[in-house]
């Protein structure tokens, strides 16, 4: 066991940030049959807030032979069948996700002292809708997920500067589409749980999760904060 005075660094003890005193009940929620609508509703006032520059940046922990890891990766897209982010399908992730498709989410928006949590199976995008969105991408952006073997090991950066720069020359001619890289795609996440909390300056936090049924339908619930 440690001793707090064995861990020495930076001390954040005392750190307090106030979360205001919002309350955040059931009666406050858009719909209690669809946590679509309340994440769409939370979502767009997180997008309208100009302190929050990246509102679709989320946390996508992964559990592959019971050793979770978790990055940030960046939502393109909601529907009503769940969440949608790009990434190379053979870095860590994408082979943890082969592996165990469970995912679990979180958004974090510290102006409005809310994150929403999602948990939920993955499926892989089809080729056609990963190559549509790939070729939406800045070709600058499609150049590097090319010369990228995300989560490889490199020996430095200036053999993917050179090849960044090679097929650059290659498709200068913007006329010419860029192949998409067969490893490069995106995952749907199929949401079976959300949860959302709302900060309190006195720590009694607001959280209501709403979770899945069999029937497709979805019960809402609150937890102790
Ligand atoms: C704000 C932010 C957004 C990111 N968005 C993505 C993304 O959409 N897709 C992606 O593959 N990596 C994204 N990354 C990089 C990942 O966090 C991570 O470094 C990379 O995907 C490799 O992770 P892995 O080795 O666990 O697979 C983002 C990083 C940050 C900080």
């Amino acid at each position: 066991m440690y001793r707090m005075e064995a861990v020495k660094g930076i001390d954040m003890c005392d750190s307090r940030v106030s979360y205001g005193s919002v309350d955040f009940t059931k009666d406050d929620l858009v719909s209690q049959d669809d946590p679509y609508a309340q994440f769409n509703h939370w979502f767009k006032q997180a997008k309208e807030c100009d302190a929050i520059a990246e509102p679709n940046a989320m946390a996508i922990a992964t559990c592959s032979a019971n050793i979770p890891s978790v990055r940030m990766v960046l939502m393109k897209w909601i529907g009503p069948n769940g969440l949608v982010f790009f990434t190379n399908l053979c870095s860590r992730k994408g082979r943890e996700l082969e592996d165990n498709p469970n995912a679990s989410v979180v958004f974090y928006w510290p102006p409005l002292h809310r994150q929403i949590r999602v948990e939920g199976k993955v499926k892989k995008l089809s080729e056609e809708e990963s190559t549509k969105y790939f070729h939406s991408r800045p070709r600058d952006s499609q150049i590097s997920a090319s010369v990228s073997k995300q989560s490889s090991v490199i020996e430095s950066k200036v053999v993917l500067r050179q090849e960044h720069e090679r097929l650059k020359q290659k498709y200068a001619d913007e006329s010419v589409p860029i192949p998409k890289p067969p490893d490069w795609g995106g995952y749907i996440i199929e949401p079976s749980c959300f949860e959302f909390w709302q900060g309190h300056s006195d720590r009694l936090h607001d959280r209501i999760v709403f979770a899945q049924q069999s029937d497709s339908t979805w019960t809402v619930q609150l937890l102790a904060p």
